[in-house]
């Protein structure tokens, strides 16, 4: 039995490699909720790959198309959305997941992340890098102020797909029995 505000969201962001989309698709399959992967989106609606929308028309075009994304699908009502790693740099994109939903930051060591998405599909902020977990060291600094503000914090180090899905859909079960309790 679903007990988590039906109508909110549940809103993943985190660093590349942190677990967004399984996790999401997890969480939605548990609960019976639609997921949608921001990027999925991006990637339809530009008709290309990710890295083909960096390397064709520049990392700028690729915000401006996840601006446009993330405000519509945060319109969506009790859904699981997995954002892309850098969605909520922007301060506007972080207010419309914010009032949608419950938000949920995954968090993993560099190494962790790097192991994680080695051979995986390409991530165009890290193609060009000698030192990729360097790289991925010095995004979490610039980003984890914005990381910080989110509902919930998870750790996903050493632990199962399953496991973190679970724990966070205990985390928010336990938020709305509080907020019942003292309602
Ligand atoms: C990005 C992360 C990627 C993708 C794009 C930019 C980022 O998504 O949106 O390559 O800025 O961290 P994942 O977090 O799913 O890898």
């Amino acid at each position: 039995m679903e007990i988590i505000d039906e109508a909110k969201n549940i809103v993943l962001i985190g660093l590349m490699g942190s677990g967004k989309s399984a996790v999401g698709r997890t969480i939605a399959k548990k609960l019976c909720r639609r997921f949608i992967d921001s990027d999925h989106y991006i990637e339809r609606k530009a008709g290309k790959p990710i890295p083909e929308i960096f390397s064709q028309d520049g990392e700028e075009k690729f915000r401006a198309l996840e601006k446009e994304i993330i405000k519509k699908i945060s319109q969506y009502v009790g859904i699981v959305i997995a954002t892309g790693g850098g969605a909520i740099k922007d301060p506007e994109n972080f207010k419309c997941l914010n009032e949608s939903g419950w938000i949920v930051a995954l968090y993993a060591s560099p190494e962790v992340l790097y192991k994680r998405i080695a051979g995986k599909r390409a991530r165009p902020l890290l193609t060009n890098h000698d030192d990729p977990v360097k790289a991925l060291e010095e995004i979490s600094n610039e980003r984890k102020g914005m990381y910080a503000q989110a509902h919930f914090q998870v750790d996903t180090e050493n632990k199962e797909i399953n496991e973190i899905a679970d724990e966070v859909i205990s985390l928010l079960n336990v938020n709305k029995e509080i907020h019942f309790k003292m309602s």
